[in-house]
């Protein structure tokens, strides 16, 4: 795979090992509290489940099918209201503290801590998996992006459905110095996406840093987040397993897409498991 550096800082893997090295979690320096440690943050913001309209455009990939793995799950909002709908749900997150918050607030399902690049619950056929919300984006490397779709496509039985949130954009130049802001009750959210770091066949890596507040409170996360071209985020689901893979529009932006997207800045890409 080609690989540019676009940015002058150092490369990516050294800052992840860097990370690593500094005993931190990828995304947060030393001096930062993260949002995906402060559920309580998250919540205010996003809400603890997701609501009917969000739910109803996942559900309409998971009509007629039972079980789902809802990776990255977070607090549990979209794997909660996906149970509450009927579906039989397992999640994990990274953060420890998102995956007690969701067990907290859906006792119904089953939530484990876990890594994408290696998902837990090895064998289970599900009849679905999802990220949603950029979860799946936050893999950076291209091995481990490559490595968790795979595994993810493995959970599924044939003709299971996988659906990926992921930034998707022709042009990443477009992305320099946007920004995503909303007010919630007491507080504001703010993303931005900063600089790029570096391009290969699959996606551009943006610097993010993402900021909630709400009072005194507040929370900051900062990292890279893998903007993928049309093509590239096809070609790494064709490559793990799937057929028919299509793009949506995410339930929240009315405006895109074409299918691939022309100018598009999140997609939900879904496919569907190759016998
Ligand atoms: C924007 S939040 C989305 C949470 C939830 N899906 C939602 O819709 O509210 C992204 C989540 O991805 C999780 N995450 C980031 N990298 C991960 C990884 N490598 N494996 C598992 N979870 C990860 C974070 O801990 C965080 O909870």
């Amino acid at each position: 795979m080609a690989r540019n550096a676009i940015g002058n800082g150092k490369g990516i893997r050294a800052r992840a090992r860097d990370c690593r090295n500094r005993g931190l979690k990828p995304g947060v320096a030393a001096n930062e509290s993260s949002l995906y440690e402060q559920p309580d943050l998250y919540e205010a913001a996003f809400g603890s489940v997701a609501d009917a309209e969000e739910s109803a455009f996942y559900m309409s990939f998971f009509a007629a099918r039972s079980s789902v793995l809802v990776s990255a799950c977070g607090a549990g909002r979209v794997s909660r209201a996906l149970a509450e709908s009927g579906l039989n749900v397992s999640g994990f997150d990274l953060s420890s503290e998102m995956v007690e918050r969701a067990r907290r607030n859906d006792q119904a399902s089953r939530y484990t801590v876990g890594n994408l690049i290696d998902p837990p619950f090895p064998g289970s056929a599900f009849d679905g998996a999802i990220v949603p919300l950029l979860g799946f984006a936050e893999l950076s490397d291209e091995a481990d992006a490559r490595r968790s779709a795979f595994a993810l496509v493995e959970r599924l039985r044939t003709g299971g459905v996988l659906l990926l949130e992921v930034p998707v954009c022709h042009n990443h130049r477009k992305l320099q110095g946007l920004s995503e802001t909303f007010a919630f009750e007491g507080g504001k959210y703010q993303f931005d996406y900063q600089g790029a770091e570096e391009s290969n066949d699959l996606f551009t890596v943006m610097h993010f840093e993402i900021s909630v507040t709400k009072g005194k409170k507040e929370a900051r996360r900062s990292g890279m987040v893998a903007v993928y071209t049309p093509a590239g985020v096809r070609t790494l689901m064709e490559s793990s397993g799937l057929c028919d893979v299509r793009f949506h529009a995410p339930y929240h932006r009315g405006t895109c897409c074409t299918n691939p997207p022309s100018d598009c800045l999140r997609a939900v890409v879904a496919g569907l498991k190759k016998p």
